[in-house]
């Protein structure tokens, strides 16, 4: 089967209003006859803004982060309800700045990953090793670890709203990206995970994203990878001139 491809772009903690506004609007224009389905995930202070200029475009609007409790005393902290108000479709969770410099482990993560389901958002979830676990010879255990724990209780009917994004961490905004061919046997390893899992056909379909120093030169290398079903960027989404090539590959 050919799944579609999935472009994200993750704007971390960058943009005021103004300048998320800008790109998102450029965005709009220059994706508008992309054949492959897009999202750009600003920060909470630019959601709103950027909501209002993606709707009803081929762009998604996504978030960050989010509480893994609904509502209460969380200071500091962003609900599902919030997001769903302000129109935020989908959530990245579990990514690897969230895990490592915040501490989020898997069960924080599995938390937020069912709460998003069950308010009717879709989830990015992020799984990927450390240097340190990629050197040890680690790297599939720990994303079959992030994987099945991050998904633990969720039903097979929801699964077609969570999007696997493998993100090694030695490679995000580092410049170092991992070959097509290293890519692509973790994908192939999470997607047999699945399979045990959930069985082939979700599997089968199941969009798992690659992230780490995506950029124009070597987008279109790894999404040509039979498990390589689109991407998740964060520096080079940061300019329409970095990111439409990516968005706009193939
Ligand atoms: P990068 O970030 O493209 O800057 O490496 C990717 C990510 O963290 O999602």
């Amino acid at each position: 089967m050919t799944r579609p491809y999935y472009i994200a772009g993750n704007w971390k903690m960058h943009k005021t209003r103004s300048e998320a506004a800008e790109l998102a609007r450029t965005l709009t224009v220059k994706l508008k006859d992309g054949k492959h389905k897009y999202l750009v995930a600003p920060s909470f202070t630019s959601l709103e803004t950027v909501g209002a200029i993606v709707k009803g475009t081929n762009i998604l609007l996504g978030a960050q982060n989010m509480a893994a409790e609904e509502q209460g005393a969380h200071t500091g902290e962003v609900s599902v309800l919030q997001l769903k108000d302000l129109g935020v479709q989908v959530v990245i969770l579990g990514h690897s700045e969230r895990r490592h410099t915040y501490k989020e482990d898997d069960e924080l993560v599995n938390k937020k990953v069912k709460l998003a389901l069950r308010h009717g958002l879709d989830v990015i979830l992020c799984i990927g090793e450390l240097l340190s676990e990629r050197e040890a010879g680690l790297a599939e255990k720990v994303c079959e670890t992030q994987t099945r724990k991050g998904l633990e209780g969720v039903p097979v009917s929801d699964l077609a709203r969570v999007t696997l994004a493998y993100e090694p961490v030695w490679a995000i905004g580092t410049g170092k990206t991992a070959t097509p061919e290293d890519a692509d046997a973790i994908h192939a390893y999470v997607r047999g995970v699945i399979e045990r899992l959930y069985g082939a056909s979700a599997a089968e379909k199941m969009i798992i994203q690659y992230g780490g120093s995506v950029k124009a030169e070597n987008a279109a290398q790894l999404m040509a990878k039979e498990n390589i079903d689109g991407a998740l960027v964060g520096g080079a989404s940061l300019k329409a001139d970095t990111f439409v090539p990516i968005a706009m590959f193939g």
